[in-house]
């Protein structure tokens, strides 16, 4: 065909309509009246209020405290494209799920507003008032309950009405079209009447966008608006959120212990999947697999990419493209945690020897590492500092790499702040807070966080690790290729801390008992 014979209908068609030239959909208004009627009436009866709207209700109060006379404006997020008209499984912006207590699948577009009012007069005597804006569910007598592929029933399921959320959640819901308006009204200088907004950025770049130009149209003087002012109002915002997050309430230990005890069964599918492994080209990603169907299973998906590492890939700190081979004597170092549907994830590392067995140097590494987790775990009591867990932690690590004529100087210079020489075989942090993140409460000032007093309700990880390179000239060469993390997840408690991840075995005889019971009750063992 040459150019004369295309036909002007298609040369003049907007690109963002061609996605649908695979197929034709009629749109005279019989076809249109037809598939619009005769369908059942949708559900009717409410559903009950979720177990955690009362803890989202007092999270929001705790913002509205902070931030009087303010339009807080906090976005889910949209729908985020992998690849042409293919999105990626949704999953809200955590600050947006931790103050609406809504989890997977809720909700693209959404925004929370917390609109001011008088003082003590808003939800539960706060000094905001809430709403949620979202798509609520179109009728099955529309064009989008049967045509819109993204958001359509037809196409993704029933999705909630304004008075489902309303009941579920116990906070005032409204539909997305007056979303601009709600946001950019009265917008302005406090001095002459107006409202100021605090806004969650990089969430949502259409929101970014419209409180940017709400901004710059109610300014005094729009040409000298100073943006960096007003990036560190909305930075407040965000830290303010982060740090609420310090503390998990009753209602989210709970999530984590579900997220942790789906995690301790995805271990044990990869120790079954194991003997399978060891036989494939790509057996780290029969581990993944083997961990992935559990997290699809018990929960909505992974809290990060699973970090399957054989041998040397063990030393890659974060190695996710998994695609080695796990050879019998190698050491497998699983990093893999389970995200609740509520979003909460765990975060839980097991070194174990891929046929079952650790040999003598493995041991050896294996055990310097665990010691060094109980010395992290000794340390954080209620009071101490978080750093005080990697000073501890890494106190050990250093003495048995000195013990072992590794490191090039002594301990106590290793551990002095301009040494640091043990980071060579340990560069990471020894511990995160753990929710909603994997590294949880990221915003947070360093003051809350690294130099924090550790408290009841905080929940953070333990996990010290020693990696030997195969590349490493510094070091004998038994040691080579043998990476070893071990990840535990703590909760602090007034009486101390308590490991939410004690159900997997740590100790190096135990691993191996635990792994040769799966084995004989399976009947089948790495060979
Ligand atoms: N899995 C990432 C981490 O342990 O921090
Ligand atoms: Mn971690
Ligand atoms: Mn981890």
């Amino acid at each position: 065909m040459n150019d004369a014979d295309i036909p002007q209908a298609s040369a003049s068609q907007p690109l963002d309509e061609r996605v649908n030239n695979r197929s034709q959909r009629p749109s005279s208004d019989a076809f249109k009246a037809f598939m619009a009627s005769n369908w059942a009436q949708a559900r009717q009866q409410l559903p009950e209020r979720d177990a955690v709207a009362g803890h989202a209700a007092a999270r929001r109060r705790a913002v509205s405290l902070q931030f009087k006379g303010e339009r807080l404006v906090i976005p889910a997020g949209p729908l985020k494209v992998r690849s042409n008209d293919c999105d990626y499984r949704f999953r809200p912006h955590s600050g947006f799920a931790h103050l609406t207590g809504l989890g997977v699948d809720h909700e693209p577009d959404a925004v929370l507003i917390l609109e001011p009012v008088a003082e003590g007069t808003g939800d539960d005597a706060g000094n905001h008032r809430a709403t949620l804006y979202f798509r609520p569910l179109a009728g099955r007598d529309t064009e989008q309950f049967y045509a819109d592929s993204r958001s359509g029933e037809f196409w993704v399921g029933a999705r909630p009405t304004l008075a489902e959320f309303k009941a579920r959640l116990g906070l005032e819901t409204a539909d997305i079209g007056g979303l601009e308006l709600a946001i950019t009204k009265n917008v302005g200088a406090p001095e002459i009447g107006g409202i100021s907004i605090r806004l969650v950025r990089k969430v949502d770049e259409n929101i970014d966008a419209l409180v940017d130009t709400a901004r710059y149209n109610t300014a005094k003087d729009p040409e000298n608006l100073d943006l960096g002012v007003l990036d560190a109002l909305d930075d407040k915002l965000t830290e303010a959120l982060s740090e609420l997050r310090l503390l998990k309430d009753e209602w989210e230990i709970g999530q984590l212990k579900t997220a942790v005890a789906a995690t301790v069964q995805g271990f044990t599918e990869v120790v079954k999947a194991l003997p399978r492994a060891l036989t494939h080209h790509r057996g780290e990603r029969v581990v993944e697999g083997a961990f992935f169907a559990r997290a699809r299973e018990e929960g909505n998906e992974l809290g990060y990419d699973t970090i399957a590492a054989a041998g040397n890939n063990a030393t890659v700190l974060h190695w996710t493209r998994n695609t080695g081979r796990i050879n019998a004597g190698e050491l497998l170092l699983l990093d893999a945690g389970v995200e609740a549907d509520s979003l909460y994830t765990a975060d839980i590392t097991r070194t174990l020897p891929a046929n079952g067995t650790f040999t003598g140097v493995q041991r050896k590494v294996y055990e310097a590492v665990l010691d060094a987790a109980d010395a992290g775990f000794a340390a954080a009591q209620p009071g101490t500092r978080f750093r005080d867990i990697h000073t501890a932690a890494t106190t050990v690590l250093a003495e048995r790499l000195a013990e072992w004529g590794l490191l090039p100087v002594s301990v106590q210079e290793a551990i002095s702040a301009e040494g640091q020489q043990h980071r060579r075989w340990m560069p990471h942090g020894t511990s995160h807070h753990l929710g909603l993140d994997v590294h949880d409460c990221a915003q947070a000032k360093r003051e809350l966080y690294l130099d924090g007093v550790l408290t009841a309700g905080m929940v953070f990880t333990i996990e010290p690790g020693l990696y030997f390179k195969n590349e490493d000239l510094a070091i004998p060469e038994e040691y080579r290729g043998i990476g070893v993390r071990i990840e535990d997840d703590i909760l602090m408690t007034a009486e101390g801390p308590v490991n939410l991840s004690a159900a997997l075995p740590r100790k190096a005889d135990d691993v191996e008992s635990w792994m040769a019971g799966i084995y004989q009750e399976a009947d089948n063992q790495p060979a």
